[in-house]
């Protein structure tokens, strides 16, 4: 979902060059090729970077904090806590990071807020209420917009998550993974099977809106063990799920330490029980991961997954930005501390670049075949800018491949149900035609 980060030691290079990559908006206003007649829906992505321990599965942008020291006075229920003096530094590099990247999207209004981390739920309720104070001051966001939070079990006290609503959080994403103890400890979770419980519990009672996220075909589950995790999470009538299949990344603790994983057909089992039970309770899976009632999407998510636009701040946060001949991608700083002292200074933004017009297909398609409904072709031609010949051949040839539905009547594209099951191979159709196939993005 979230893009490609840069290898830290990029970062070191640049940091050592300390110059300055971000242009100014006059600069990407110039005329180019590309022609797109209006811009896409714009949301606003937040990253909080810190977590209570680094999980062994993990290669999202996140850092452990600082095991030494008292509990803070906030001290969540964990016994740690952010320092309130971080907190609030880290919210002033948000503020100038926001006021640095204003002429980038002026006069456009904001459609959805993510704040999403790390652990976002070591924030105290009265600094999410300042951070989204903040964002209100400085952008038009459109009235009664999502705004989701990330929380963690076992990261706040009880009536932390009204007061989290009370600030403006509209929807909470909660990361349970595994309603099993065992299984927690074995994918090196803080939290027990009775705190998920007890967030999801909290979470369903002060919010109109949440989401659960697990993770299946983790170490050793059986078939068995995945149907109960899917019992308990049903049980508290989520409108949403998200149910990632567990990836090894590089540079993991897993990636050093293999567990032992279910093999695939065990795997393609675990899916066809996620869909069975799913359906029968009225989610509807939209996108690959992603399971809703109706009225329930994502409203940031799917921005992302139809190729709309998003503002990322915060350390090592990803932005995707249109202008009338270009389409910009911009990375903050990675690491905390580095992030604070640069975007403090004017200098958020570590790496940008332009789009090349021959990686737009692939980047659209990647995002847009992930849902269930596919595109409508007048996107195509809207967010990338390109005329439908660009596509033309990968299009007809998907089609005969029987990887992809193009209804002609109605200008709808979907991928088929074995478009769908062989994502990664109907995304890599569509790669500039001198490129090797590249795996598609996380499930
Ligand atoms: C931004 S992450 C972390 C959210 C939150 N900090 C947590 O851990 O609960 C969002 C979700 O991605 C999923 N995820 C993270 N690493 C993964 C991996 N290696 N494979 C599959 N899913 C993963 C988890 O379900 C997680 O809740
Ligand atoms: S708590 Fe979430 S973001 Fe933090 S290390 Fe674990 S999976 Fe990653």
């Amino acid at each position: 979902m979230i893009p490609i980060v840069p290898a830290a030691a990029d970062e070191a290079a640049a940091n050592a060059a300390a110059v300055s990559v971000q242009h100014s908006a006059q600069h990407y206003l110039r005329p180019g090729t590309l022609q797109l007649k209006a811009l896409p829906p714009l949301s606003l992505y937040v990253h909080l970077p810190w977590c209570l321990k680094k999980c062994p599965y993990c290669d999202f942008n996140s850092h452990e904090l600082a095991s030494s020291g008292p509990p803070a006075e906030n001290a969540n229920a964990a016994g740690r806590a952010l320092d309130g003096g971080l907190e609030q530094r880290y919210i002033d590099a948000l503020m100038a990071d926001l006021e640095q990247a204003l002429p980038l999207v002026w006069g456009r209004r904001v459609h959805s807020v993510f704040i999403g981390g790390g652990t976002p739920s070591l924030f105290a309720p009265e600094s999410i209420d300042r951070l989204i104070g903040g964002i209100r001051a400085r952008l038009p966001l459109e009235p009664g917009l999502e705004i989701t939070l990330e929380a963690n079990p076992g990261t706040f006290e009880r009536e932390r998550f009204k007061a989290y609503r009370g600030a403006g959080v509209t929807r909470l994403s909660i990361g349970v993974q595994s309603f099993d103890d065992a299984m927690l400890s074995r994918i090196g979770r803080v939290h027990d099977a009775a705190q998920a419980r007890a967030a999801v519990q909290e979470a369903s009672e002060s919010f109109d809106t949440f989401n659960i996220d697990l993770m299946y075909a983790l170490p050793q589950q059986s078939l068995h063990q995945l149907a109960q995790e899917l019992d308990t999470a049903l049980a508290f009538a989520p409108p949403h799920l998200s149910i990632y299949h567990l990836t090894v990344e590089p540079n993991t603790v897993f990636a050093n330490r293999p567990p032992v994983l279910p093999d695939d057909d065990l795997a393609s089992d675990m899916l066809d029980l996620i869909a069975e039970r799913t359906a029968a309770v009225g989610l509807q899976r939209y996108e690959v991961s992603a399971f809703a009632r109706s009225g329930h999407r994502c409203q940031h998510n799917l921005n992302y997954w139809e190729f709309g636009d998003y503002l990322g701040i915060g350390a090592g946060a990803h932005g995707k930005l249109s202008f009338p001949h270009r389409v910009l991608r911009q990375v903050r700083w990675r690491e905390p501390q580095t992030y604070m002292q640069h975007a403090l200074a004017g200098r958020a933004v570590s790496n940008e670049h332009e789009v090349k017009r021959r990686d737009l297909p692939f980047e659209f398609m990647l995002n847009t075949l992930r849902l269930r409904d596919g595109f409508d072709l007048v996107r195509f031609t809207e967010r990338t800018g390109l005329p439908l010949s660009a596509v033309h051949a990968a299009l007809l040839s998907a089609q005969q491949r029987g990887l992809l539905d193009n209804d002609e009547a109605s200008g709808r594209v979907r991928p088929t149900a074995r478009g769908f099951d062989f994502l990664s191979d109907l995304q890599s159709l569509f790669l500039p035609a001198d490129l090797p196939p590249a795996d598609s993005a996380k499930g």
